[in-house]
This record gives structure tokens, C-alpha cells and sequence, in this order.
């Protein structure tokens, strides 16, 4: 079960149209940007089953990132993207790596793309797919440039928003789904979730955690482990005890290092109160808590201590699989879902 034509979903195919001309694929499936797991391996074997692979350019500095597009590029002749976080410090040196490459598609993710960002990547002819928390700011970004829209719930692995993906697609679907091209992301597992959000008018959809841990995701095989056990109900957003103390929510698999931020949390905030902290001594010890736990779990395997980001869709991973068969699969529950009735 792994072929890759769209042809093969002709029902399918004509709701993705837009979305799979748009990324320049035969579907339009994208595989989200992971930290440490989106690399040349997976985005490559993303691209060449189809769908839409994206490099995630995370911490990197622009060295490793001119790095990582070439070797990806020695893996796949299809299109992929690059995923860039807007407030790394070097982020106009990142558009200049991802320029000189003709990288056709950059994703800006993590906040408010700032000045001149926009117009740095369309300036070399790429296209610009931006993240919108509100249907306000979605129709700005869009006014002020960007090509494409992802949207992503709360449901999603990873740096998470407060809306669930079924609300903010009826919220921003029918407002712009018809004049714009727009993705939905956040706790799609199966193929006749595609479905509803196609019927609906997005133009495809964006998923992490189904292909996080793909035969070919270099993620360690304790990080592939929690996820082939864990259930929805594991998936859980972190929680801010103190509202002085900035948490931004992240959705992990519980695991002692959850535990342990809740204890750091009501730790540090009697500290404040007792004032042998100040509050932006109190905030770093805060920030500082998960720095490098991603790498830990995905690279080193540190499943107890490290973040297991993963959405709630980790229950619909069970097993290790190639990335075309999942595809496949995808496509294939999709185009059954849309053949019925
Ligand atoms: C392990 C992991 C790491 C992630 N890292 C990033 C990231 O670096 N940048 C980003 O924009 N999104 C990141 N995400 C979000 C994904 O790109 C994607 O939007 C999300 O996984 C989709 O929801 P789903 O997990 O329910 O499929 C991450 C998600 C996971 C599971």
C-alpha cells in the first residue's frame, strides 16, 4: 500500500487541487516541522511519498541550516519547505540561506512574523505560509502578504494555542477557505478527519504527530516506544501554577519532567513570595527549566526527563511504519470516506 499517485484518489485529489498545486506535490498532506525529528531523513521521505516535507530549522544556526537543505536535497528531487522560528536572533540570515538554495516554500512559526520578513523570503520568489491564532490577524497577515495559512489546535504535539482544531475550523474555514489557501493542523490521526476538514474547503492538512515517529524519523527508539504506548489522555498540556511565572503550553507525554515542572513552578513561586528571588530571576528559572529537553528525548532517548512533545492523535500511532504506507493509508481512508453515501 504505497503508491503515490494522486490519481489513485481521484475524490480526494480534486478537494486537495489547490493545497497540492500551491506546495507543488501530489498531495496536500504536510508533515509538519518537528525540532530535532524534521530532518533531511524524514523530510526527504516525506516529499518522495507525496506529500510535503519541512525542514525544521529550530535553533540551528545558518550554517546547519544551509547544511541540512543540501543533504535534503541529496534525498529527494521533490518539493520540501523550511521551517523558521521568527524571533531566532538570526532569522534574516536563515531567508538568506533558504535564498540561496531556491527553497520554494518557508512556514514562519512561533509568533507575529516581524518587519520586513515577509518581503525578505517573496523577494527570491518563495512562498510564505504563516500560523494565525485569530481570524483578525489571520485576514492581516494575508492582507500584508503571506500565501498560505496553517491552523493549528490545541490538540496538536508541540507549542500549542488555547482553541481546539474543530473550533478554529469553523471559525476561520467558511471566512477564508474559499479565497485563500489554508491548512488545518492539531490531532488529525486518520484519514476521514482529512476528509471533513477537505469538505469543509480547506485547501489540505498538516500533521506531526502521525509521522513523528516513521520508519525513517531518526527519533531514538525509546522517544518511537513512548509514543507506540502512550493514548490521548497522555498528551497533556503543561500547566502554569503561578500566573507570575510565564508558561508557554506545551503538549508532551506525561512523564517525571511534567511532574517536575509543577514542582519547580510552586518551588520558585515560594520563593518570589519570600523574596529570595526576584521576579526575573524567578522567570528564567522558569524558561530555563525545558531548555534542550526536546533534543533529550528525541536524540538521546530520555523519555522520563526529557519533553515527549506529542499530540493527542500519539493514541492512532501504534507501530513503527514507512512513510509512504502511511500515506497511503491516509489518502486511502480519506478517499473512503468521501466515496460514502
Ligand atoms: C515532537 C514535535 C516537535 C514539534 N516541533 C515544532 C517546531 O519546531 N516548529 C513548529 O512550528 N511546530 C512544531 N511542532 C508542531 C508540528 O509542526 C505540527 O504542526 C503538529 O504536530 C500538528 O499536530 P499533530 O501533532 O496533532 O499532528 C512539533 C510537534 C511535535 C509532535
Amino acid at each position: 500500500m504505497t503508491t503515490t499517485n494522486a490519481a489513485t484518489y481521484p475524490k480526494t485529489a480534486a478537494l486537495m487541487r489547490r493545497g497540492a498545486a500551491f506546495l507543488g506535490t501530489e498531495h496536500a498532506i504536510l508533515c509538519g516541522a518537528m525540532s530535532w525529528v524534521s530532518e533531511r531523513n524524514l523530510v526527504s521521505a516525506i516529499s518522495n511519498a507525496g506529500g510535503f516535507g519541512v525542514i525544521a530549522c529550530g535553533a540551528m544556526t545558518p550554517d546547519l541550516l544551509d547544511a541540512e537543505i543540501a543533504a535534503t536535497k541529496a534525498l529527494t528531487d521533490k518539493p520540501f519547505g523550511v521551517n523558521l522560528i521568527t524571533m531566532h536572533p538570526a532569522l534574516f540570515d536563515l531567508i538568506a540561506v533558504c535564498a540561496r538554495h531556491g527553497v520554494g516554500h518557508v512556514v514562519l512559526a512561533g509568533g507575529i512574523p516581524p518587519k520586513g520578513s515577509v518581503e525578505a523570503i517573496k523577494d527570491f520568489g518563495a512562498k510564505v505560509l504563516v500560523f494565525a491564532p485569530t481570524l483578525a490577524l489571520a485576514k492581516k497577515l494575508l492582507r500584508s502578504g503571506a500565501d498560505a495559512l496553517v491552523i493549528e489546535g490545541s490538540e496538536a504535539g508541540g507549542h500549542i494555542g488555547p482553541v481546539s482544531t474543530s473550533v478554529l475550523a469553523q471559525e476561520f474555514l467558511p471566512a477564508l477557505a474559499e479565497d485563500h489557501i489554508v491548512f488545518v493542523a492539531g490531532g488529525i490521526g486518520r484519514g476521514e478527519m482529512i476528509a471533513s476538514y477537505l469538505e469543509m474547503g480547506a485547501s489540505g492538512v498538516q500533521l506531526g504527530t502521525r509521522f513523528a515517529c516513521a520508519t525513517e524519523s531518526i527519533a531514538h527508539p525509546a522517544f518511537k516506544q513512548a509514543f507506540f504506548r502512550g493514548n490521548a489522555r497522555d498528551a497533556v498540556a503543561s500547566v502554569q501554577v503561578d500566573p507570575r511565572l510565564p508558561v508557554i503550553p506545551v503538549r508532551a507525554l506525561r512523564n517525571k519532567g511534567t511532574e517536575e515542572f509543577t514542582a519547580k513552578q510552586v518551588e520558585v513561586a515560594k520563593l518570589l513570595d519570600e523574596g529570595k528571588l526576584d521576579m526575573a530571576q524567578a522567570q528564567l528559572e522558569i524558561e530555563h527549566f525545558w531548555a534542550g529537553a526536546l533534543r533529550r528525548a528525541v536524540i538521546e532517548g530520555d523519555v522520563e526527563r526529557g519533553s515527549v512533545m506529542a499530540g493527542q492523535s500519539v493514541g492512532m500511532v501504534t507501530k513503527e511504519e514507512p512513510v509512504a504506507d502511511i500515506m497511503a493509508q491516509l489518502m486511502s481512508e480519506c478517499e473512503a470516506a468521501l466515496s460514502r453515501g
